[in-house]
C-alpha cells in the first residue's frame, strides 16, 4: 500500500475492550485481592487507600502483569497476587507523588493529602508498599520479587532525580528520558516481566515482555506530559498545568523552549526557573507550543515507542493476548484520559 492510500484508509480507533474482556475474570480476582489487602484495623488506612484505589478506572499496570503472564502461557494464578502488588506499588507512588507535586486532583477526586493531610498520605503510601511486598512474597517467586523490588527502588530514584533536576531550563533531553524511564517506564517493564517470569517463560520471552512494558511506559509518560498542556481536567481526572506550575521541564516544554528561540529566554527564567507565574503565562506557553509543534513532536516520539513496544511481541505465537497488547500500545498514544 503506498503512502497516499495508507493515509485515506481509516484506522480503527484503538480500544481496550478486547483486552478488558479477555482479562475480565483475572482482573475481578485481582480486585478482590486488592480489597482484602487494603484492610487494616487502623481506620484511616482503608479509608484513605479506598479513596484513591476506587477512583482507578483502567488498572493498566496490573492488567499488564496478567496479560504478560497469560501471553507467556501461565495456567495457574500466581500472577494475580503479583498484579495486585503492582497496583499497590503504583498507588503508593501516587500518594507520595501528589504530596511532592502539590497536586490537588487525582483520578477525578480531591487529592488524599488535601483531605487527610500530607503525613497520613505519605504513611498510607508506606503501608501500601509494605502490603505489596507481602503479596509478592505470597506469590512465591523470588525472581518476580527481585524484579518488582528493583522497580520500587528505581521509581524512587527517578522521582528524586526529577526533584533535583527537572527545573533546569537547560535540562538535557537525555536526562528527561532517563527520568521518565525510571519514574514510569520501569514499573510498566517490571509489571510485564514479573508476569512472564511467574509463568515460567524462557528468558528471551521475559526480556521481550520487559521491552514491551518499558516502551509502552515511555509512550504512556510522553503522552501524559503532552496531556498536561492539552488535556481537560474532566477527562484527565487531574489538573492540566501542574507541570508548568511546578516548573517541570518535560519534553513538550523543552522542545518549546528550544524552538521558540532566545527572545523568550527571560519569559522562561521568570516562569520556570523562578516560578513567578500568572494564568496568562500558561496560556502563552500553550500558544508557543502550538506555534512550535512541540506537542506533535512529543506525540510522534510516543508513537515511535508504541511501535517499538508492539515489535517486541513479534516472537510470540498466535494468542488472543498478543493483538490485545498491541491495541494497548495504540491506546496509550491515542488516549485523552
Ligand atoms: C508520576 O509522575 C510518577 C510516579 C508516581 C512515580 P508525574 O508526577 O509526572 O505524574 P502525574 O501527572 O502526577 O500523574
Ligand atoms: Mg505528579
Ligand atoms: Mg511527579
Amino acid at each position: 500500500m503506498d503512502v497516499a492510500t495508507r493515509t485515506i484508509v481509516a484506522e480503527k480507533p484503538p480500544s481496550l475492550d478486547g483486552l478488558l474482556k479477555l482479562a475480565g475474570p483475572d482482573m475481578a480476582a485481582v480486585d478482590a485481592l486488592i480489597r482484602t489487602h487494603m484492610d487494616s484495623p487502623v481506620p484511616v488506612i482503608p479509608a484513605l487507600a479506598d479513596h484513591l484505589i476506587a477512583g482507578s478506572a483502567k488498572r493498566l499496570r496490573p492488567l499488564l502483569t496478567v496479560a504478560a503472564a497469560r501471553l507467556a502461557g501461565a495456567r495457574d494464578d500466581a500472577c494475580l497476587k503479583l498484579a495486585a502488588a503492582v497496583e499497590f506499588i503504583h498507588t503508593a507512588t501516587l500518594l507520595h507523588d501528589d504530596v511532592v507535586d502539590s497536586s490537588e486532583l487525582r483520578r477525578g477526586r480531591v487529592a488524599a493529602h488535601l483531605i487527610w493531610g500530607a503525613p497520613s498520605s505519605v504513611l498510607v503510601g508506606d503501608f501500601l508498599f509494605a502490603r505489596a511486598f507481602e503479596l509478592m512474597v505470597g506469590a512465591g517467586s523470588m525472581s518476580a520479587l527481585e524484579i518488582l523490588a528493583r522497580a520500587s527502588r528505581v521509581i524512587a530514584e527517578g522521582e528524586v532525580l526529577q526533584l533535583t533536576r527537572a527545573h533546569d531550563l537547560d535540562l538535557d533531553q537525555e536526562v528527561y528520558l532517563e527520568i521518565i524511564k525510571a519514574k514510569t517506564a520501569e514499573l510498566f517493564a517490571a509489571a510485564a516481566e514479573a508476569g512472564a517470569v511467574s509463568a515460567g517463560a524462557p528468558p528471551e520471552r521475559c526480556r521481550g515482555l520487559r521491552k514491551y512494558g518499558q516502551d509502552l511506559g515511555l509512550a504512556f509518560q510522553l503522552v501524559d506530559d503532552a496531556l498536561d498542556y492539552s488535556g481537560a481536567s474532566e477527562t484527565l481526572g487531574k489538573n492540566p498545568g501542574d507541570d508548568f506550575r511546578e516548573g517541570k521541564a518535560t519534553l513538550p516544554l523543552l522542545l518549546t523552549m528550544a524552538r521558540a528561540g532566545a527572545g523568550e529566554r527571560d519569559f522562561w527564567v521568570r516562569t520556570i526557573d523562578r516560578r513567578e507565574q500568572t494564568d496568562a503565562d500558561f496560556e502563552r506557553t500553550r500558544d508557543l507550543m502550538r506555534q512550535t509543534g512541540a506537542l506533535e513532536s512529543t506525540l510522534e516520539l510516543a508513537a515511535g515507542y508504541a511501535t517499538s513496544a508492539k515489535a517486541a511481541l513479534a516472537d510470540f505465537g498466535a494468542s488472543p493476548w498478543r493483538p490485545a497488547l498491541e491495541d494497548l500500545a495504540d491506546f496509550a498514544v491515542a488516549r485523552t484520559a
